[in-house]
């Protein structure tokens, strides 16, 4: 319930034009295992690594802001480590426990799943799985499709009872959520239907969340035609409406509609989630912003935040259901 007080008292003060974020994005590392066609963070030549410390800092700083929500972005999560510990590196779990320690009410993290995650502390787990097979190993390369298949499987596999205890005996807790986080671009677009699908079918995977490719600078030929994207998100609603497992709201996928080559969810309620990028630099908007392609934002969370703000009903309660349980 004090939570529920929070949610009310940040709501109030948003009303009141305080603009305090209430999700925080931070980025600890941009260095990668895949060269994904779309992404544009592998590129960068010397990848920084943040360590234990400056991430204490930046979930404080977060968390003194108002975010009581927290993702953990990279690179790859499941090449991080810092090894100022004597004991044993420092690992991804070590970084969720800080911010659950701090005071962070839900912790996410996102793994192109190359790597195992099993015995993740973190309260979901977001698969980046870019369509079905050879549509994902398109976009990620050959052989990444079975090994996040492989993956996603032993994970469910070793949660089988609902329960786990790390080796090291840090932490026992219960199974966390699985969504796949899809990104629609023109080369895997014909591939949504064997992906609802194939997620619908899976018992290992929980929901899937939808995004549209944002055309970042070299990146800019995976854009979608807008009226396509509108077609599927018409036809994502349809799937949704019948049962599928689709994560992002009803509201939130109206508002990544696109109309004149502009998207509907502008960045007027993006300040609901800051940013923390690997360099260390703070924003209180994503870096689409930075790069000025908001009108052409493919992010769901754009779509959801932009629903939140309107008050959309079944945004808040997809939302408090995610999030706040
Ligand atoms: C930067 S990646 C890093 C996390 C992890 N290594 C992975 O591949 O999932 C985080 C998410 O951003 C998505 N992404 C990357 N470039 C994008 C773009 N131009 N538009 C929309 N989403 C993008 C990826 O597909 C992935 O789900």
């Amino acid at each position: 319930m004090p939570r529920l007080f929070y949610l009310a008292w940040w709501q109030l003060r948003a009303w009141c034009g305080r603009k305090a974020p209430l999700q925080s994005v931070i980025f600890i590392l941009d260095k990668c295992n895949l060269r994904c066609k779309h992404c544009s963070v592998y590129a960068i030549s010397t990848p920084r690594i943040k360590t234990l410390a400056q991430i204490r800092e930046e979930l404080e700083y977060c968390y003194a802001q108002g975010s009581r929500f927290v993702d953990f972005e990279g690179g790859e999560l499941y090449l991080w480590r810092d090894n100022s510990n004597a004991e044993r590196p420092y690992d991804i779990n070590d970084v969720v426990d800080l911010a659950h320690k701090i005071g962070f009410w839900n912790v996410t993290i996102t793994t192109n799943a190359q790597l195992s995650f099993v015995g993740t502390h973190a309260d979901q787990v977001w698969v980046s799985m870019d369509g079905i097979k050879e549509w994902h190993d398109n976009i990620r390369g050959a052989g990444t499709f079975e090994r996040l298949e492989r993956n996603i499987a032993l994970y469910a596999q070793e949660m089988e009872d609902g329960r786990w205890k790390m080796e090291d005996g840090r932490c026992k807790k219960r199974r966390a959520p699985v969504c796949v986080n899809m990104v629609i671009n023109n080369e895997n677009c014909d591939s949504i239907d064997a992906t609802m699908e194939y997620v619908k079918a899976n018992p290992n995977i929980d929901k899937i969340s939808v995004n549209f490719h944002t055309p970042f600078s070299e990146t800019e030929h995976l854009f979608l035609d807008p009226d396509k994207r509108n077609a599927i998100i018409d036809k994502l609603l349809d799937y949704k409406r019948r049962g599928y497992p689709i994560m992002n709201s009803r509201s939130g996928l109206k508002a990544m509609k696109m109309k004149n080559g502009k998207t509907l969810c502008t960045d007027k309620y993006c300040w609901i989630t800051n940013f923390i990028f690997s360099d260390g630099s703070r924003a209180p908007k994503c870096m689409g912003y930075t790069h000025g392609v908001c009108d052409r934002c493919g992010f769901s969370m754009g779509g959801e935040m932009s629903a939140v703000g309107r008050m959309k009903f079944d945004t808040l309660i997809s939302g408090m259901k995610l999030r706040v349980g």
